[in-house]
């Protein structure tokens, strides 16, 4: 596996602690981030899922955005997945695609996010016999568009759903590569209890030759030992999650030497049960221990809120955090990002600039 250099450090000059906690807000808002952990589908809003319901003649189980937004009480991974797939089947055409992917690119965008590595299921389309073409030239063309409109940058990331088999995802994989310019890597993800990495080793080490990058899902419900094999046998880059890792020490110091940035999603983990509130979330427990952490919102429109409101929210739950971490958790973010050194530089330098004009 490819190590990271240590962890970000600020420069010198940055007097974190003349900032007054009351522009922390502002400040964790405007900060430069990159998103590495979005699952597409999962930014499909209600009134969106029923206005696409409707251009498409698609008949949805709940009667009313009303009704659906209702649903959205999840017990664990599983209870929301089921909604999750649900919400997508109104995805039909290009357009559909296009118009979700934009959705999603002017909120991150607004919520300062100068890059997005954005998640994307090919499988939950292809089942209901969309062509994954449609599916990746509408995002594609989405991610064009923002590039123009909002001077965002993203990628697509195709992940596989590990609820199928081995066999399905080399299949998704092999489908998808006559549009292989338009993705740098794979992912993995779906419902995570009793469907380990190891599952997928053929189809990573696949996609590894095909110069692909890899992330995986890994201890969100799932125990510590995926994440071992996540990296081991799959030889991912980063881990989706990961925050169960705190139940093995001897692991948590293994992340903390190889430098692997953890995608982690504090409302999300709140909303699926991981943690009971934002207050009991163990980032501080995983930044002390010297994690490359990120901050990501996974489903945002299922959630509560993108990646501004994830920060906003955890930092005021979490005395622990202040600026100093605010800095670090969004350099973690661009410096994990599969954008170029050069680029990831000066996206740094801007984030230094922000900090600068806070004191
Ligand atoms: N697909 C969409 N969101 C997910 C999550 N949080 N975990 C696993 N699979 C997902
Ligand atoms: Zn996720």
């Amino acid at each position: 596996m490819s190590a990271l250099p240590s962890l970000p450090s600020p420069p010198a000059d940055i007097a974190f602690e003349a900032i007054e906690s009351h522009r922390l807000p502002d400040l964790l808002r405007r900060m430069p981030k990159a998103e590495l952990h979005i699952h597409i589908e999962g930014s499909l809003e209600p009134e969106l899922i029923f206005s696409l319901a409707e251009r498409n003649g698609v008949k949805l189980a709940w009667p009313s955005v009303q009704a659906l937004r209702a649903a959205y009480a999840f017990t664990d991974l599983q209870s929301f997945l089921d909604i999750y797939y649900a919400g997508a089947s109104v995805l039909l055409h290009e357009d559909d695609f296009f118009d979700m992917a934009m959705a999603y690119f002017e909120r991150a965008a607004a919520d300062g996010v100068v890059r997005a590595e954005v998640f994307f299921d090919p499988q939950t389309h292809t089942e209901r016999g969309v062509p994954v073409g449609v599916v990746i030239e509408g995002l594609s063309r989405a991610r064009r568009a923002a590039f123009d409109r909002f001077g965002l940058s993203s990628e697509l990331i195709l992940c596989f759903l590990r609820h199928l088999s081995e066999d399905a995802a080399l299949r998704t994989l092999e489908d998808a590569l006559p549009w292989r310019q338009h993705f740098i890597g794979v992912g993995l993800d779906s419902s995570e209890r009793g469907h380990p990495p190891e599952k997928f080793a053929r189809v990573f080490a696949r996609a590894g030759e095909l110069g692909l990058r890899r992330v995986a899902h890994a201890g969100e419900e799932g125990p510590a030992a995926y994440i071992r094999s996540a990296l081991d046998l799959l030889k991912v880059e980063r881990i989706d999650h990961g925050v169960r890792c705190t139940e093995d020490p001897s692991l948590v110091a293994e992340l903390a030497a190889r430098g692997v940035p953890l995608t982690v999603c504090p409302l999300s983990n709140v909303k699926l049960r991981v943690f009971d509130d934002l207050s009991g979330h163990n980032l501080p427990e995983l930044m002390a221990a010297g994690l490359w952490v990120t901050l990501n919102s996974d489903d945002p429109a299922y959630f509560g809120g993108y990646l501004a409101t994830n920060f906003v929210d955890t930092f005021a739950a979490l005395p622990a955090l202040g600026a100093r971490q605010a800095w670090q958790l969004a350099a973690n973010s661009l410096e994990a990002s599969f954008a170029s050194p050069p680029q990831r530089a000066l996206w740094r330098a801007d984030l230094d600039a922000a900090f600068r004009g806070a004191v």
